[in-house]
């Protein structure tokens, strides 16, 4: 008799932990990057258009291939495609899956760690110390801090013991618990967070560059940047929505959770942008435009700030809070791959394929201090060429999310009965108003928008 699945406690259960999964580094560190890098307003918009016209009808089709089966992805799809155009191989895209969140978290919980690192720097004051001069704090980061594999594999593990402890515990009782817990005292976070930085000198000039587009600045470039980052960001393309949409009860409607799940995922990166550029700009600095600000710039700046040492702390607590819960989404990802298709129970599924993966990012941590160039910590594509690190980067956010979105549109779409999908929608919710728009979207407009990522790679025009 195999264990029973588990279930969200109800719709708030699932809206905390898939709003957790969504929320994380790709929020708070690299959407204010790339902003930064794009000059702010316009690319915000396209960002934005992205989420509504490409994010939330994936994670629709996501969430109710998951509801329908309440299996993970590579069951999942392999059930609903039995008797369809492509049958079994449509648990490609499941496997598919399996491997992004493999290699996603391989890299994702170094960075992770790292914020427990600067966590305790800045409340033992030493790194308000180091701030006080930029270069300092720049040679400790990328010269001292990356290259000491002991630090990077000590505080990767440490991460990867925490992500796997929550997911050991089950769909309610571990991840739920967890996303409860930290979900509300983020948000608490970055409330005070922003609070805080309106009083700061460069406030009027943050929201200005966030919210005051100018188009001639925005390239082709920057709109497919802005259409990558929307599937990062959501976690869609590799089943991690379709797997916590497995654990749904069926009285809770898809397209209001998605809806609200994106819109809380955008609010959170808009205020970290908030944060972020008000302190930037308070400071009368340079910064370059790199993935680093968040540990070089950011200290800086803050340090001049009143209350330096608690707020910076603060900070860091917030990141990692973020990060912890999408690393356990990954990780159940690939746990629950174990679990169906495998057969194993739950714990010795999450503590194999979290000892797997530890060990694989533990080769991810050490490559840091090889490569010894910034290029190397980038959440995303670009110069990935250094180190393991890079590469396992550029994997997952170049290939990996945008082919297994542009599957599982197509799927949803195009495989996956019209009748199918619309009674999937409206379990829960009644009559869906806009079902014939979502179709047109999953059909169409999403293909041909991800197709456009996929095809710009190909070309080696790589859009970032
Ligand atoms: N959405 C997460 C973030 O923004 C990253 C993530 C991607 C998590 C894919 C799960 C799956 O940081």
């Amino acid at each position: 008799m195999p264990e029973s699945r588990g279930q969200w406690s109800g719709r708030i259960g699932f809206i905390l932990a898939a709003t957790g999964s969504a929320i994380g580094l790709g929020n708070l560190w690299k959407f204010p990057y790339i902003t930064h890098e794009n000059d702010g307003g316009a690319f915000v918009l396209v960002y934005i258009a992205a989420v509504i016209v490409v994010g939330i009808p994936i994670m629709m089709a996501e969430i109710l291939v998951g509801r329908r089966t309440q299996l993970s992805p590579v069951g999942a799809f392999r059930t609903l495609a039995q008797d369809r155009p492509g049958g079994g191989l449509w648990s490609g895209v499941g496997f598919l899956g399996v491997v992004a969140g493999f290699t996603i978290l391989s890299y994702y919980c170094v960075v992770a760690g790292w914020t427990i690192h600067y966590t305790g720097l800045a409340l033992s004051g030493r790194l308000v110390e180091m701030a006080g001069d930029a270069h300092v704090l720049q040679d400790y980061f990328g010269g001292e801090f990356l290259a000491s594999g002991k630090h990077q594999v000590g505080y990767h593990l440490l991460f990867m013991v925490l992500t796997t402890s929550a997911v050991y515990f089950g769909v309610k009782g571990g991840i739920e618990r967890v996303a409860r817990i930290l979900m509300p005292v983020l948000f608490l976070i970055l409330v005070v967070l922003v609070i805080y930085s309106t009083t700061t000198p460069g406030f009027a000039a943050a929201i200005d560059f966030l919210f005051r587009p100018d188009f001639s600045t925005l390239t082709k470039g920057s709109v497919l940047e802005a259409l990558g980052h929307a599937f990062f960001t959501l976690s869609l393309g590799m089943g991690a929505m379709l797997t916590y949409g497995s654990y749904m009860g069926r009285d809770i409607s898809i397209p209001r959770a998605a809806l609200q799940i994106s819109a809380l995922d955008t609010v959170i990166a808009l205020m970290a942008c908030v944060i972020m550029f008000s302190i930037i700009n308070s400071a009368n600095i340079e910064v370059s435009k790199s993935s680093t600000i968040l540990f070089t710039t950011i200290p800086t700046v803050f340090a001049k700030l009143p209350g330096a040492n608690l707020i910076t702390a603060m900070f860091y607590i917030l990141i990692g809070f973020a990060a912890l819960t999408s690393t356990i989404s990954l990780l159940e990802v690939v746990s629950s791959f174990a679990i169906d298709e495998l057969g194993w129970s739950r714990r010795r599924a999450t503590v194999t394929m979290g000892t797997a993966i530890a060990i694989f990012g533990v080769l991810n941590a050490l490559s840091l201090g090889a490569s010894s160039t910034l290029s190397a910590v980038n959440l995303i594509g670009r110069e990935s060429t250094a180190g393991i690190f890079g590469t396992m980067d550029y994997l997952a956010s170049n290939w990996f999310l945008p082919v297994g979105g542009l599957l599982i549109a197509l799927f949803a779409g195009w495989v996956l009965g019209v009748r199918a999908s619309r009674e999937e929608l409206e379990t829960g919710h009644g009559e869906v108003s806009g079902f014939q728009v979502w179709r047109f979207l999953i059909r169409f407009v999403a293909p041909l928008a991800v197709g456009a990522i996929i095809v710009s790679v190909i070309l080696g025009k790589e859009y970032q």
